[in-house]
């Protein structure tokens, strides 16, 4: 018996994506981004992304349909990303996909986005573990999920209580004159001789005191503005930005933040399994960081390659398959798009 081919659809913010998988086999991940519309303006600009989805949509589910080598009336249901996310973006995919399966007529599912960025990880290494802590840190939001069964959802242990850790990665690199998005240029420049040593920045909500009331929550605004203030500074005093430096001290605060946080979870829960998703998952340091700090607390790291991290729709197709595998009712054709999903 062939298993289940599902179609899965993302357009939670800037990335119109459409994944095809059967079982737990990637057979297409097509995707369309807006993120070149939005960089003059620093940030994602919520109508150009809606518009962007709709002109994008049908276009890359027909690519899709064309790398895997299938047409639509093959696929056996319809996953979506129904929140949470940017109310107009979601509500795009949402109705694109409740189009597919009507027209198809094949079962629905709505699916939550951090959920669907937990299960990708089966594309890349198979069953998810009974219990394991979830790290998602993008510029969208930066979590810490305890997950028994990815089918049966995902529980919040606690998130950021102010900036994502790709948000903080985004404004640094503006403050040092980089690119948008700036995480792939910070790490690059930190890559290219930086001292993590240089300054030692602040590492937010570590204190004892903090500790009690944020044991799993992050905050990164304070580090920001320590930075910006630092190369303020410099700059007032007519020295030169050392941005090499300034880059690698900046990732190494906020790398070692995730990871003691992440481990501590693990910890508290008795899992020995870290999953890292999300954009900031591609970043070299917290890679590096994690295996070594995992490895000697006897924690197992699960990271997707950085294309699966990233928003897509084959993290949507592998949650969406993973319900269906799990024998779980489909969501009605009137299925909302809820932009503030509760995880
Ligand atoms: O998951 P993603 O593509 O979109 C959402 O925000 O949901 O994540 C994008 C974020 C951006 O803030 C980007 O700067 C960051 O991920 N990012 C990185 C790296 N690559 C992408 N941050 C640090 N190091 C990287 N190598
Ligand atoms: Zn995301």
């Amino acid at each position: 018996k062939t298993e289940p081919l599902i179609l899965g659809i993302e357009t939670s913010c800037d990335e119109t994506g459409v994944g095809i998988v059967r079982g737990q086999t990637l057979l297409a991940d097509a995707i369309a981004s807006s993120v070149e519309e939005h960089a003059r303006f620093g940030g994602v600009v919520p109508e150009v992304a809606s518009r962007a989805h709709l002109e994008a949509m049908v276009p890359t589910i027909r690519r899709a349909c064309e790398t895997a080598g299938i047409k639509p009336t093959d696929v056996d249901a319809v996953a979506v990303t129904s929140g949470p996310g940017l109310a107009g973006a979601l509500l795009v995919g949402v109705a694109a996909a409740k189009g597919l399966a009507l027209s198809l007529d094949k079962p629905l599912y709505g699916v939550n986005h951090l959920a669907a960025h937990v299960a990708v990880d089966t594309l890349e290494h198979g069953d998810l573990p009974k219990g394991a802590i979830a790290m998602l840190v993008s510029g969208g939001h930066s979590s810490l999920l305890a997950v028994e069964d990815i089918t049966e959802g995902v529980q919040p242990m606690g998130s950021t209580i102010d900036d994502a850790a790709g948000e903080a990665f985004d404004k640094v690199a503006r403050v040092l004159g980089l690119p948008f998005p700036g995480g792939p240029y910070i790490d690059k420049a930190a890559q290219d001789g930086g001292d993590r040593l240089y300054v030692r920045f602040p590492r937010g909500l570590t204190s004892q005191r903090d500790l009690e009331r944020h044991q799993f929550d992050f905050s990164f605004s304070g580090l920001k503005t320590a930075v910006a203030r630092w190369v303020e500074s410099r700059r007032r005093d007519g020295e030169d930005v050392p941005v090499n430096h300034i880059a690698a001290a900046f990732q190494e605060a906020v790398c070692d933040v995730l990871t003691r946080k992440a481990i501590d979870a693990c910890k508290d829960r008795g899992y020995e399994h870290l999953l890292i998703g999300g954009g900031v998952a591609a970043n070299s340091r917290l890679r590096q960081m994690a295996e070594e700090r995992c490895s000697a607390a006897g924690i197992a790291v699960r990271v997707p390659r950085p294309g699966l991290c990233t928003d897509n729709g084959a993290m949507v197709a592998a949650l969406g398959s993973e319900l269906v595998r799990a024998g779980k009712a489909p969501s009605p054709l009137g299925l909302p798009a809820d932009s503030s999903m509760p995880i």
